[in-house]
């Protein structure tokens, strides 16, 4: 499979030549009707492993598969005619050893048509980024909070508090910079942070609760429209309430089912259909 790069199409460099520019406008998308409808307002796509959460209900992103990741992964580049779609890959697919990550990033990108894939991590996979960036596999890298190691961080807590917190950030954003990422998301740290990061490195930050301080933003997709779960996080801004629409017109069709108003005759084929 093979993504159509036609003229409109953001790609890696294109995205890279915005360090600094115009901001980066990325949302999460895991299927093809819902990416046809974000496609020409993003720049990037991410199919993110929180489709673990958003779509199949897991408590954590821990049991997210290569194979879950592949299926949407695909189903997203089938809708995608301008954004750059990058597919995370998910946990246990690539600590390992750096070629665990090549053949699992290779595969992904193989069997998706996506541009790049996104790993966690900073220091400690400065070696598996470089063997794949060397290798020709665009990396996003993702900093910060990391999700995967929600259970080694404490849970989901905003990273980077105390001097040395935050000096690790930068240790890990720099670490990913001369590894050869070509962006990087900050997850869930302050806006000094967030600011010096941005300013040390070569590429795109794209921020996740992590201020205005970045090149770009990304947030889950279900979560601005309304459509996941109860909790709205601090960093997310609720544009939309899907949820209640779903709600009414699910209401409305069973009441007229029950009421035998639906089908009406309109909605019921003769013999000349
Ligand atoms: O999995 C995901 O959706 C993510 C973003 C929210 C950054 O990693």
């Amino acid at each position: 499979m093979s993504v159509h790069l036609s003229r409109d199409r953001m790609t890696v460099p294109k995205i890279q030549a915005r360090k600094g520019g115009e901001k980066l406008v990325v949302l999460t998308a895991y299927s093809t009707p819902m990416t046809r409808l974000l496609d020409p307002h993003c720049d990037i796509l991410l199919v993110g492993d929180s489709l673990g959460m958003v779509l199949y209900g897991l408590p954590n992103t821990l049991t997210v598969s290569v194979d879950m990741m592949i299926n949407h992964g695909a189903a997203v580049v089938r809708g995608a005619e301008h954004s750059c779609v990058v597919v995370d890959m998910p946990f246990s697919s690539y600590q390992e050893s750096p070629q665990q990550a090549y053949r699992n990033a290779a595969r992904i990108l193989a069997e998706t048509g996506a541009q790049a894939v996104k790993l966690e991590g900073g220091q400690e996979m400065a070696e598996t980024v470089r063997f794949l960036t060397e290798r020709g596999i665009p990396v996003m890298a993702h900093v910060g909070l990391k999700p995967q190691s929600a259970n080694a961080q404490g849970g989901f807590k905003v990273q980077g508090r105390d001097e040395a917190a935050a000096a690790q950030i930068m240790v890990d954003a720099q670490a990913m910079d001369a590894a050869g990422a070509f962006s990087m998301v900050i997850e869930g740290t302050s806006e000094p942070v967030a600011r010096k990061v941005s300013d040390a490195v070569s590429v795109p930050t794209i921020g996740i609760g992590a201020s205005a301080a970045c090149d770009g933003q990304v947030l889950v997709t279900d979560d601005i429209i309304g459509l996941f779960g109860e909790f709205t996080p601090k960093f997310v801004k609720r544009y939309g309430n899907v949820a209640d629409q779903i709600g009414q017109a699910a209401h409305a069709y069973a009441e007229e089912v029950r009421g035998g108003i639906f089908p009406a005759a309109e909605h019921c084929f003769d013999r000349k259909d």
